[in-house]
């Protein structure tokens, strides 16, 4: 059932190219724009609302956050993000002019259905991005976006991960589209982008025998920082949780430019550092931020786009990723920090699939 694979983690990691496939393909149509079967939000309903809550716990929140990006980006609507634990009980500003939208790979996390359930009572319409179909957030929901990713049954959230960012990316587009606010032709743009990406997951997949032989040098630190810029920061949270999660290494996550606000004080000489600098928009302030903590010594990893190697003057080491729009990239850079975290996790012998302490779906409190 594991597809010869030694673990559930790494087949669904493996199996992200046709998870993203599956997810776009069933929402584009014969003229190659996005159609929403199913979904019953119109543009009349759109006119009304002034803000979108996404709401989400885990991964399903650190997709979110890059959902933020693309929507206030592409859309223009102002979008508030947190997750579902607060949400519920900090008294959100929620009224018939808000759209919430709920993220969770088994529809049956019970903070994010409690959040829902709070929205939906001040008169929130309901959309959610689920994996399961009839799960609890799917049947409360007035709108589902549907992943495609197949059964999750690895703990760590792999492919729920980029398929979800998939979807916020389509529904982004599409908000966008309604309320008018992008072209036509960065409209076109962004869907080829997200076409092109089942293969250049595929060449990031590829790079796994040179993440394998990274872990095996890393594996036995006790602290790994993860830092990025934009969308980067947010992907740095995932990388930081898959590790923390299944290694039991302690693991922090933090936007580049706040370092030098507290954080830096912990670098030393080998502090393990994993450099998100994939943003051309922000690559020399990314820089900077490399250069500061390559002066406290620090073992810097970059993750980059290929063809961008003058970083390789400031790393250790530097991982490339495929060249694409800066908006799309998290769903690259992702898989190196997945291969990584499996991959120290396998050398140290932990039980991947199911780490201690930790349930699929947290369906308690
Ligand atoms: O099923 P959900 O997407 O609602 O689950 C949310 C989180 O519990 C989940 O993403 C968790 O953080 C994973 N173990 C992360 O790998």
């Amino acid at each position: 059932e594991k597809g010869g694979y030694e673990h559930f983690m790494l087949k669904e990691i493996h199996e992200q190219p046709k998870a993203v496939q599956d997810t776009l393909l069933r929402r584009i149509d014969d003229d190659g724009r996005i159609c929403l079967d199913g979904i019953s939000l119109t543009k009349e309903d759109l006119q009304n609302i002034t803000k979108i809550y996404i709401v989400a716990c885990g991964t399903a929140y650190h997709a979110g956050l890059i959902g933020k990006y693309a929507i206030e980006k592409m859309a223009r609507i102002p979008v508030e993000i947190d997750v579902a634990s607060e949400f519920r009980y900090r008294d959100p500003v929620i009224d018939e002019k808000t759209l919430f939208i709920a993220i969770s790979q088994s529809g049956e996390t019970l903070d994010t259905l409690a959040a829902l359930r709070e929205a939906r009572s001040h008169g929130a319409r309901i959309l959610s991005v689920c994996n399961v179909v009839g799960s609890s957030v799917a049947r409360e929901s007035d709108d589902v976006f549907y992943t495609w990713a197949g059964p999750e049954i690895a703990v760590a959230s792999t492919k729920a991960y980029t398929t979800q960012l998939v979807c916020m990316y389509l529904i982004a587009l599409y908000l966008g589209d309604l309320t008018g606010n992008i072209s036509r032709e960065y409209y076109d743009h962004i869907l080829e982008e997200l076409l092109a990406m089942p293969d250049k997951i595929q060449q990031t997949l590829d790079k796994a025998p040179e993440i394998e032989e990274l872990a095996r040098h890393l594996y036995n630190r006790t602290q790994v920082f993860f830092i990025g810029r934009g969308v980067d920061s947010a992907v740095a949270l995932e990388g930081s949780l898959k590790l923390k999660e299944i290694s039991y290494i302690n693991s922090f996550a933090i936007a580049a430019g706040e370092l030098k606000h507290g954080t830096i004080a912990l670098m030393e000489p080998e502090t393990i550092v994993i450099a998100l600098a994939t943003q051309d928009r922000l690559f020399e302030k990314m820089y900077s931020n490399i250069v500061e903590v390559k002066a406290r010594m620090a073992h810097v990893v970059s993750v980059a786009k290929e063809g961008n190697d003058k970083i390789e003057a400031e790393s250790t080491e530097v991982i490339y990723i495929p060249q694409c729009d800066d908006e799309v990239t998290p769903i690259l850079t992702v898989i190196p920090l997945q291969l990584f975290a499996y991959y120290v996790a396998k050398i140290k012998g932990e039980d991947i699939d199911k780490p201690r302490n930790l349930a699929k779906s947290v369906t308690v409190e």
